[in-house]
């Protein structure tokens, strides 16, 4: 088992953050709520403890508590347990010891610069002066006994403290964001010098665990995986098929809401090129025949779901038929994020929604659910893709949503509009990608509005659709931005659009943000 801090959230909204920097200190960190008990606790063995930052102060009614136990515990090893309080979760350390933590006027918001007091320990490496950014309401007023200051700033006296009598820390700042010039390296202090990690925990290490893990769990069985071509399914494909090679089968289903090529590329790169079994089912003509007439966004989204899964099911069937018993696993690209949201705390950090991201799959009770990736944050599968040979493509493609080009066709859907809309998308993603403007957007795409408007083109007046591109910048698709797209590439795709494809006369550029706008337009 591989060394590990936790993380315990007292409804951060950064309590995600703070597990990903540990991490990218070499140390595997997981987030649990602050109610976990003690003994569950214990149990994880952690190496040192982190408690987070949150909305409440402690004078709150039901704000959350800091289990006194937890600052009397010892680590498996026999030495005290390392704690690290972040902003309130130094407030909760310090209130449960007796210390002052009282209401500031005003909350303090943004940039501070910190003196460092003492250097030898936490703040080892720290240069005073160094940015930090603060975003607090309460703040502490006077130590617990046994407490010292090791940093203050211009606005707070006690910025960072130290106890004498064992290895616990707290900062009222957050060394988490970017915005906290070396939180990086305070983390870094803690996880290495304060609980002694080693910071073994990589991509690779990973790797080879999991596929032992897989090997262990599926024992001869049969493995079933949905795959999207996206980023999670693929990658979850290749380690999976690294541990089980023909125990696993890919079932890819052709809604005929794909974009241009990706029916037949999918099957190259997995059938072809990593030699996974793969299970493509083309179900164009059933979808198109059931979203007939219906323009409704949800109506359209709920009858490709719920298409899907009997699709699914009628997949699971052939491949039982054809291996000749049940498969019983159905492994899944679920990341941390989404596992988080179901655990966390009550708080900021539990109310952001994930989107309707999830897939709808059949009836999961009869398989046993493989989930390789549910500790993983998106950059780590990236990662772990790129060391597994997933081409580039893939690892880098834009999200792409699971009623596909249903929801970038405004009304109802068919056939000639689809591959119109193809060829624009097309059109606009390969000049993204020749311009090197493609890793820098979020997501980009072409919209179809079935609406005609009239043109001239030679001699002859057109009355032909219009077609909207969208490119948005964001750092996780729950707020987005427009993206500023030179003129001139615009203008290109705009020509090339308009004279290349029969049926669409007008290129319109999307400019509204999330909120309130959404980045799909349907
Ligand atoms: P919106 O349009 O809500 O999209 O700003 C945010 C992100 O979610 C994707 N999206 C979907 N993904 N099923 C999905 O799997 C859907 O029904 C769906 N709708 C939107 C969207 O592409 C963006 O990345």
């Amino acid at each position: 088992m591989h060394e590990r801090i936790v993380i315990l959230d007292f409804g951060a909204q950064y309590a995600q953050l703070i597990a990903r920097r540990i991490r990218e200190a070499g140390v595997f960190s997981e987030v649990y709520p602050c109610t976990i008990a003690p003994e569950k606790l214990e149990a994880l063995q952690p190496m040192g403890l982190i408690l987070s930052g949150g909305p409440s102060s402690v004078y709150d009614e039901g704000a959350p508590q800091l289990d006194p136990a937890v600052l009397e515990m010892r680590r498996f090893d026999g030495n005290p347990m390392p704690i690290l309080g972040i902003c309130y979760g130094l407030q909760a350390m310090a209130y449960t010891l007796g210390g002052g933590v009282e209401r500031a006027g005003r909350r303090e918001f943004g940039r501070a610069h910190l003196d460092v007091d003492d250097d030898t320990d936490l703040l080892t490496g720290i240069p005073s002066g160094a940015q930090v950014w603060m975003s607090h309401g309460d703040h502490l007023t006077r130590l617990p006994d046994d407490y010292s200051i090791i940093a203050h700033t211009d606005n707070a006296p006690i910025a960072a403290v130290r106890a004498a009598s064992r290895p616990h820390y707290g900062v009222q700042f957050h060394p988490e964001v970017v915005h906290t010039d070396y939180g990086r390296e305070i983390l870094e202090n803690f996880a290495h010098r304060i609980c002694g990690c080693r910071g073994d925990w990589t991509p690779a290490s990973f790797i080879e665990e999991k596929k032992r893990e897989i090997q262990a769990t599926v024992g001869d069985e049969h493995v079933i995986l949905g795959l999207s071509g996206g980023v999670d399914s693929s990658v979850a494909a290749v380690l999976l098929h690294e541990a089980l090679g023909d125990r696993l089968t890919c079932i890819f289903v052709n809604n005929g809401l794909l974009r241009k090529d990706e029916w037949e590329e999918v099957q190259a790169t997995f059938r072809d090129h990593f030699h996974i079994r793969l299970h493509a089912i083309d179900a164009t003509a059933l979808f198109l025949e059931r979203l007939a007439g219906v323009a409704d966004p949800e109506q359209k989204r709920k009858i490709i779901g719920n298409t899907f899964i009997e699709v699914f099911e009628h997949a699971t069937e052939e491949i039982t038929e054809l291996l000749g018993h049940t498969p019983r696993f159905l492994a899944q690209g679920t990341l941390y994020p989404d596992v988080i949201e179901s655990v966390s705390f009550k708080g900021p950090s539990a109310t952001i929604k994930t989107h309707h991201n999830v897939g709808g799959l059949p009836d999961e009770h009869r398989f046993t659910i493989l989930e390789p990736f549910r500790e993983l944050f998106k950059d780590e599968v990236r990662k772990i893709g790129s060391l597994l040979e997933v081409p580039p493509a893939i690892i880098g493609r834009h999200p792409f949503p699971g009623p596909g080009l249903a929801v970038r066709y405004l009304g109802p859907v068919e056939r000639a509009g689809l591959d119109m809309l193809r060829e624009a998308d097309a059109i606009f993603i390969d000049a993204l990608k020749n311009y090197g403007l493609y890793d820098q957007v979020w997501q980009a795409f072409a919209v179809l509005l079935p609406v005609q408007t009239v043109g001239v083109m030679g001699d002859e007046r057109t009355y032909e659709n219009v077609c909207a591109l969208r490119a948005v910048t964001s750092v996780d698709g729950m707020t987005a931005d427009w993206a500023r797209l030179p003129y001139d590439f615009l203008g290109h795709v705009s020509n090339r659009i308009v004279n290349e494809i029969r049926g669409i006369n007008r290129v319109a550029y999307d400019i509204s943000s999330k909120p309130p706008a959404t980045i799909e337009w349907e």
